[in-house]
């Protein structure tokens, strides 16, 4: 058995546009739709600390206070609880963590692969949880969150890539929806565990939510270690052979199918294309080249940055975690409801059912389509919200009319912008800079789920600004700019390949790309020899240049 590089690979390259991607089994569906799960992760992560800081046994250890007396008085019962300082802390440095852990892990999934970074991520998030399952006071707490936000960091962003790059074209949105999906399933298991456990006296009231995270961990990092790296991954290191092999696996056809050639083929082709535009050079330089290109050229890749890191700041914009991180309290200031708990658990039910509708919608309409309508019912949704809120916030019946909206704009959230930022910023970046882009576009998520979570209390607190209702306003207004910007930047990228959408790009404008469709391949273009092979010269190149990199 020759050793890897040593086999000379020669490729038959399609030139007819829909060969340029193997039929799938099913098998290999399921294969791509497994790392899904690891949205299980974000979901809990962020889910589970509201509830655990609201926990009596908790506040009591970590801040000394004595419980407050049976039948104690409002007043005592919110003397009673984390200063804001604390809570600030604890909830914040995990997206401190995941910032970097995303940046850094779009760094190291091209060196030691999409899958090996993964499985790390998930080692580095058991050593966290581990902390702060242990701890009994707040130093070690938030080290320990520090160091599960790493890890959830690397989890999060490479597992984006990862779907992208081994799923099949036509269910790729469907499967990064899948992410999606088990981002919801995590947010509720996190708020059952936490009503399990809210009530015990012992630290099992915390460490029972925090520990069962890493159960998440060993089913990923178990399960990926059985699955194939990416074959974009091999390409880009010049390991050709592997790539083929791992391809073969990822379709359910035979090495040598013609299929498979072709796939690979057109992913090589444009590798060496990109290459060609934008040298790898050193470390720095391949950071640098995510910022290349200008700002007036839409194609160019700091645009994609721009795109990827904005289109992530624009989701968080729509205000989700406004529901999710504060709806408990939300709903206990409007004062008409009896268990403000159960409410939450409705609107956490509503994101969870809803997902799976996008499965379908995003491939049937469109990304484009999903983006642009999903932000006109999120705004119509929160307006109403808000306009009830403020003519007759304290009746009864408007107060159930304003859940009942909420709840739509949830609907609205889950099927569209919840999965469709996903999906875009999986597949807007080419091969040299992907790994980097889609780790930049997700530490923009995380960076802005932190920002929001610091200020919205300010906004809405009782003590500070006290917008109560009104903050939908602003939600809603940013809903509008979603959808303009929507309308005017988001590309359509349904049933494309990602090196087609690379080309569609450079050819045509948001608006009109969902007219686009390919006319010629990478592999015709970059060079075809008479018998139809790809140009042996090309696949000598990326071979040479990967091992470098
Ligand atoms: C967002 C999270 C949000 C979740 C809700 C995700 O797509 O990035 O911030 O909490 O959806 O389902």
């Amino acid at each position: 058995m020759p050793g890897e590089g040593e086999r000379k690979i020669s490729l038959v390259g399609a030139t007819n546009v829909d060969r340029v991607e193997a039929p799938v089994t099913l098998k290999a569906y399921l294969m791509c739709a497994f790392a899904a799960f690891g949205g299980i992760f974000f979901g809990y992560d962020s889910g589970y600390i509201s509830g655990v800081m609201g926990m009596d046994y908790f506040i009591h250890l970590f801040t000394g206070l004595p419980y407050p007396p049976p039948g104690a008085t409002s007043d005592q019962r919110a003397y009673f609880t984390l200063p804001s300082w604390k809570k600030s802390l604890i909830t914040s440095i995990l997206s401190c963590g995941t910032f970097f852990g995303a940046l850094i892990a779009g760094d190291l999934a091209d060196f030691i692969g999409r899958r090996i970074t993964i499985i790390a991520g998930c080692g580095i998030f058991i050593v966290g949880v581990i902390l702060q399952t242990a701890s009994t006071a707040l130093g070690l707490l938030v080290a320990g969150r520090l160091i599960a936000g790493f890890g959830v960091g690397f989890v999060s962003a490479i597992i984006i890539l990862y779907m992208s790059e081994i799923a099949p074209k036509k269910v790729r949105g469907a499967i990064v929806s899948g992410y999606q999906f088990c981002i919801t399933v995590g947010i509720l298991l996190a708020s059952c565990v936490d009503y399990g456990t809210q009530n015990r006296t012992d630290t099992g009231s915390y460490r029972i939510p925090i520990a069962i995270q890493m159960l998440w961990a060993i089913i990923l990092s178990t399960g990926l270690f059985f699955l194939p790296d990416s074959p974009r991954y091999y390409v880009k290191r010049g390991k050709l052979d592997l790539a083929a092999k791992v391809l073969a696996r990822l379709r359910g056809q035979p090495i040598d199918s013609e299929y498979i050639q072709q796939e690979l083929a057109e992913i090589v082709a444009n590798h060496e294309y990109e290459l060609q535009l934008i040298p790898q050079g050193s470390y720095f330089n391949s950071w640098h080249n995510c910022f290349k290109g200008g700002l007036r050229k839409p194609s160019s890749n700091l645009r994609r940055t721009i795109l990827g890191t904005s289109l992530q700041m624009m989701q968080q914009w729509t205000g989700i975690n406004f529901i999710f991180y504060f709806g408990t309290t939300f709903f206990q200031e409007l004062g008409t409801i009896k268990n403000p708990f159960l409410i939450s658990l409705v609107t956490t039910l509503v994101n969870v059912c809803s997902t799976p509708l996008s499965f379908w919608a995003i491939e049937r309409f469109g990304r484009r389509p999903l983006l642009i309508w999903g932000a006109v019912g999120m705004f119509t949704c929160e307006f109403i919200v808000a306009i009830i809120g403020v003519t007759d916030g304290q009746n009864h019946a408007a107060v159930s009319a304003m859940i009942a909206f909420i709840c739509f704009y949830i609907f609205f959230f889950a099927t569209t912008w919840g999965p469709g930022a996903w999906v875009v910023i999986g597949e807007i970046f080419p091969l040299p800079i992907r790994s980097r882009g889609v780790g930049l576009a997700t530490a923009s998520n995380w960076l802005w789920n932190c920002i929001i979570a610091v200020i919205t209390p300010y906004m809405v607190g009782t003590d500070k600004g006290n917008l109560g209702a009104r903050v939908f306003f602003i939600w809603g207004s940013l809903c509008v700019l979603c959808w303009i910007y929507a309308y005017l930047l988001v590309y359509e990228t349904k049933g494309l390949t990602l090196e087609q959408v690379d080309r569609m790009m450079e050819e045509t404008t948001p608006r009109t790309s969902s007219k686009w469709v390919p006319t010629t391949t990478f592999a015709q273009e970059m060079g075809l020899t008479d018998k139809g092979m790809l140009d042996p010269a090309i696949v000598e190149d990326v071979e040479r240049k990967g091992s470098v990199v």
